[in-house]
């Protein structure tokens, strides 16, 4: 059979990411590079106790179909969880999705023609460009750099009339693939010039809460909520293999998002979101969330302590995240992630290319010695073993 394709899954890819986690499972390989969540921070025992009582005493209703905006406990639990932000919504602004990933999804699809212009800053999250893509965007990154999205380049690229873009989506807090957060100022001054230009803003928050000091700034969506979506996640606070994300729209724009869903999946399942319901109904989350950035800010640590004695004298830089999962790592001028990758594998330590999260793969459009590493996924042993594993494919590479 021929199948005559659609435009749109021509322009789907496979992802990098996907691929290369296809090597890091080959047993032995000690993985730097999924984003996978701690398993030991999932909450199997209250699960367990939430899913029974939620069978026993919601049983029929958890097991219906359900209204597609979400289960109301929930939605009013995310509207209450977001005065932390700043954000003041009202909890029918909430739409639980499937993952924030579907939240992505949704707002390609109510947002993007083929060849509106959207804004990404440099480099961004891959699973975001797989989202908008098949929309047949023309994606334009505006520079970053530690501190985020560029105000001034930002505001270069906003553009007019017909090509004015659609929106900028931006990842605040400790960035995938990155690891960056948005300064105050920064944050201010990108509001600012999104309002004055009229500039929605899509703000994926799933990291937020994995601080390791102190909470990170107010959220864009509070400093523009009618201009912004903002998108949040139980993934990384509970678990992801529950897929329960939730986004926030202004008022105007909520009722085609909603339509949107029911046309993807009708609702999120109401199970999982009766069960999560029941797991954070008394303070849950302010208890066991400070466990999960503990954890994290002890191998973050690990990580940067195993870099500062393998990588000395060897011309990497890399930055030091003040929460979330990710660093990022510079090599030295010449040395190229995709081939140091190969040689890593073979010494048994595994890591994502920092190209695969660029949005240009035009020549020189892509930083192509960068690399993203994940502290939370191997053990402290681990993190020593592969950062010195990971230095010796370096200095055979240099
Ligand atoms: C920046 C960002 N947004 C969205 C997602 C999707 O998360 P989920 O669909 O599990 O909520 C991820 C997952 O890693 C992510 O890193």
């Amino acid at each position: 059979m021929n199948w005559t394709l659609a435009q749109r899954a021509e322009k789907m890819n496979p992802s990098v990411i996907r691929e290369i986690l296809k090597v890091t499972e080959l047993p032995g390989i000690i993985s730097f590079a999924g984003g996978l969540p701690s398993p030991q921070t999932f909450p199997i025992d209250a699960m367990r106790e939430a899913s029974e009582r939620v069978l026993s005493q919601d049983g029929k209703a958890a097991l219906q179909y359900a209204a597609s905006e979400g289960y109301a406990p929930l939605r009013e639990w995310v509207a209450q969880d977001l005065l932390k932000q700043g954000m003041n919504v009202s909890p029918d602004q909430v739409l639980i999705t499937t993952g924030s990933q579907q939240g992505l999804d949704l707002v390609a699809k109510i947002l993007i023609d083929a060849g509106s212009r959207i804004l990404v800053e440099t480099p961004t999250y891959l699973g975001a460009l797989q989202a908008f893509t098949p929309m047949e965007p023309t994606v334009v990154s505006v520079d970053s750099d530690e501190h985020g999205v560029d105000a001034a380049d930002l505001r270069a690229k906003v553009g007019t009339g017909a090509d004015k873009a659609r929106f900028v989506y931006l990842l605040p807090n400790f960035q995938n693939p990155t690891g960056r957060t948005m300064t105050e100022e920064r944050r201010a001054a990108v509001a600012q010039l999104a309002i004055e230009n009229g500039l929605p803003i899509i703000e994926d928050n799933p990291y937020g809460d994995l601080w390791f000091d102190a909470p990170p700034a107010p959220s864009l969506s509070s400093r523009h909520p009618e201009g912004s979506v903002y998108l949040g996640s139980f993934s990384k606070i509970l678990a992801p293999g529950l897929r329960l994300g939730y986004l926030v729209a202004p008022k105007a724009l909520y009722p085609k998002l909603l339509q949107a869903k029911q046309a993807a999946d009708l609702h999120t399942p109401s199970f999982n979101q009766r069960v999560v319901a029941e797991v954070i109904k008394d303070g849950f989350i302010d208890r066991h969330v400070p466990t999960i950035r503990a954890l994290y800010k002890q191998q973050c640590e690990a990580m940067l302590a195993a870099l500062d004695r393998e990588m000395a004298g060897l011309g990497l830089t890399w930055n030091r995240p003040a929460g979330g999962m990710f660093l990022w790592v510079q090599l030295p001028a010449g040395l190229k992630a995709i081939p140091l990758l190969d040689k890593a594998v073979k010494k048994g330590v595994a890591f994502v290319p920092g190209s695969a999260f660029y949005a240009t793969h035009e020549e020189g459009g892509a930083n192509e010695s960068t690399l993203r590493l994940s502290f939370v996924t191997a053990t402290v042993d681990q993190i020593n073993t592969g950062m010195a594993a990971l230095a010796a494919a370096i200095r055979e590479s240099l």
